[in-house]
């Protein structure tokens, strides 16, 4: 049985004092629901002061990038044992990274195996643009993307990570995907990428996110998918009521152990 995992992207948003806020105001009630692993993802310049409010709690915390090496003269960037310190989790290879800052399916798979040496539980992102899926790329590109992103990874260290499917046209457009057409690129193309790669077992223990759009109103729709294992929430986490809302649906929503 896979765990789902809801995670909160909140992008460059939130300084200390608004994360503080945020974090005060969900905890308890985040706290309390079961049956899923939840995660915040603040800005770097946030990480401490979420780490530190969340910490007599099972909530976990994610950062949105990290750089491969160790340490050095690398000016603006943080090493994947900074991360460590504050964090479980960290986000890989986002769409808006991707996009706006030069981001590879090479540099993609390099932070994937240093968040992975360092003991962090990488979100993978991958999911095609409009462009391409309107040209009937879609499937090609998912795969190829997971394919370089797991490049060199031994099957064990692929069935503990997450992988979040987002198509960039259900980024924050409020348009997301339908449950059943996540569903089909979820299950088909990136856990049947994982399978052909990595063995049917290691694909059935990967959790697979969906991403782009997530809210209150379509979360069960996403959960009741069976290939769809929880979320990667972006504009929706950053209003404490609404990510409280998607993260207890998506627990209640899951049926029985498959
Ligand atoms: P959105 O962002 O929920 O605001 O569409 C999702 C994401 O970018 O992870």
């Amino acid at each position: 049985m896979r765990t789902p995992v809801i995670a909160g992207n909140w992008k460059m948003f939130k300084p200390v004092a608004e994360a503080t806020v945020l974090v005060r105001e969900m905890r308890r009630e985040l706290n309390n629901i079961t049956g899923v692993v939840k995660v915040l993802c603040p800005p770097f310049t946030a990480l401490a002061a979420v780490a530190d409010l969340v910490q007599k709690t099972d909530i976990q915390v994610g950062a949105q990038d990290l750089y491969w090496e160790e340490q050095g003269a690398f000016t603006g960037e943080v090493a994947p044992g900074m991360v460590k310190e504050l964090c479980q989790y960290a986000i890989i290879g986002h769409s808006e990274r991707r996009q706006y800052f030069g981001e590879t399916d090479e540099s993609v798979n390099r932070k994937v195996k240093a968040a992975l040496k360092h003991g962090l539980i990488p979100i993978v992102c991958v999911g095609e643009n409009l462009a391409q899926n309107e040209t009937g790329q879609t499937e090609a590109f998912v795969s190829s993307q997971v394919r370089a992103a797991l490049r060199d990874l031994t099957a064990e260290q692929v069935r503990g990570l997450v992988i979040a499917y987002e198509p960039i046209w259900a980024i924050g457009t409020g348009k997301a995907a339908t449950g059943a057409g996540a569903n089909r690129i979820v299950g088909l193309v990136v856990r049947g990428t994982v399978a052909s790669l990595f063995g049917e077992a290691v694909a059935q223990a990967v959790r697979i996110q969906y991403g782009g759009s997530v809210s209150p109103d379509n979360i069960a729709e996403f959960m009741n998918q069976p290939e769809i294992d929880g979320a990667l929430v972006g504009g929706a986490s950053l209003v404490g009521s609404k990510f409280l809302a998607i993260t207890r649906q998506a627990a209640m929503s899951k049926g029985p152990p498959k």
